[in-house]
């Protein structure tokens, strides 16, 4: 294990943060900071040999605390929205704050990108780093105690490999997923529009006119702008008036990944041509979300970049959104005593 811890600014209420560094044989190097358990810079060489960092960031924790953006960050307790800030589970209604309009988003201004995790020394494997948080009974609304870790590996195969791990002592809602923004050009490179987009998915969820919560549908792709099937550029139907992604200011929707959940399966590929970087997405979860970075804007991020509208694209693996208040939506409760575990796989390589 090569890690060298350095610091990486103080929170506003002056805790100290530390960006580790993860290294591998194959060229594949990721910073992550115990802030927010988040992914902060994740560097890979181009066709050429060049190294370029591929996911958006900030220099300090100060632009992690301030920003609205998420960028890298791990969310949860529960990532995505619940319709009303509110759900019922065994009969009992539980409250979370409202922070898009009357819906919760990412489990509020408390969640957990927000929060200092702590550095699990022992449980590290080689190029690999855990990230532990407890969370107590009723933190941001939710019921139990939880105890939550996340593991960032980098693997011999030039992939980052993230393992998250949750036991609570009551049920709960959990939903935990990371907010990468990927530019397989560099994220100082500007939008994404002409990268290569291939979701591994038939069927996506609709957003509801009046906010970005899933209607309960379960739509198929084929003949609309989301039909990824066979891999298409991120911006040749962006722009094309299509009612959904109108309501979205661009992709930033659900889609249900083909195959069963519970087990490994790809969800996603992307490509570069200018790079020649590709990137494949894996997962046990049974959905993701994909995002075109449509509310960024003027971002000052990391070396005196600007990010802006569509400078990255996310794919965050989760649960179906709100589907604790969705009839039709598979729910996933962590039931007391249970182990929740989630995989998720980025997997980096050149284009032959
Ligand atoms: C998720 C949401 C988006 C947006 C970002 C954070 O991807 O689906 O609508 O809120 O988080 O900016």
């Amino acid at each position: 294990m090569r890690r060298t811890p350095r610091e990486f600014g103080k929170t506003f209420s002056g805790q100290a943060a530390e960006l580790c560094r993860l290294t591998t044989a194959n060229g594949l190097e990721a910073d992550v900071t115990d802030y927010g358990a988040t992914l902060v810079s994740l560097r890979y060489p181009d066709q050429n040999g060049k190294v370029r960092d591929l996911v958006l960031g900030y220099d300090s924790v100060l632009g992690y605390e301030t920003g609205s953006c998420y960028f890298g960050a791990t969310v949860g307790r529960n990532a995505n929205r619940i319709r009303g800030a509110v759900f019922d589970l065994n009969g009992q209604e539980y409250h979370l704050s409202a922070n898009e309009g009357r819906n919760n988003l990412h489990s509020g201004p408390n969640g957990y990108s927000f929060r200092l995790w702590q550095i699990r020394e022992a449980e590290q494997k080689e190029n690999a780093i855990t990230f532990h948080l407890s969370s107590p009974d009723g933190d941001q609304g939710f019921p139990g105690n939880l105890e939550a870790s996340v593991t960032y590996e980098l693997t011999g195969d030039g992939a980052l490999k993230i393992h998250y791990e949750a036991v609570s002592d009551q049920s709960t809602l959990i939903n935990m997923t990371n907010h990468g923004y990927f530019n397989l050009n560099g994220h100082d490179s500007g939008n994404v529009l002409n990268q290569w987009m291939e979701l591994e998915a038939e069927y996506y969820t609709p957003v509801c006119a009046s906010s970005a919560l899933p209607t309960g549908e379960i739509r198929e792709v084929a003949g609309t702008p989301f039909d990824f099937r066979r891999p298409k550029k991120i911006g040749q139907e962006i722009e094309d008036g299509d009612i959904q992604i109108g309501r979205a200011g661009g992709y930033d929707h659900n889609f249900v990944i083909n195959g069963v959940s519970g087990a490994l399966r790809k969800a996603a590929s992307a490509f570069s041509e200018e790079s020649g970087i590709a990137m494949e997405v894996w997962t046990d979860l049974p959905c993701v979300q994909f995002y075109t970075a449509n509310f960024v804007e003027g971002q000052k991020g990391k070396e005196g970049a600007v990010y802006g509208k569509r400078s990255g694209f996310c794919l965050e693996t989760q649960y179906f959104p709100n589907s604790i208040n969705t009839p039709g939506f598979p729910v996933f409760v962590l039931q007391p005593g249970k182990r929740w575990e989630a995989t998720t796989i980025y997997r980096f390589y050149h284009m032959a």
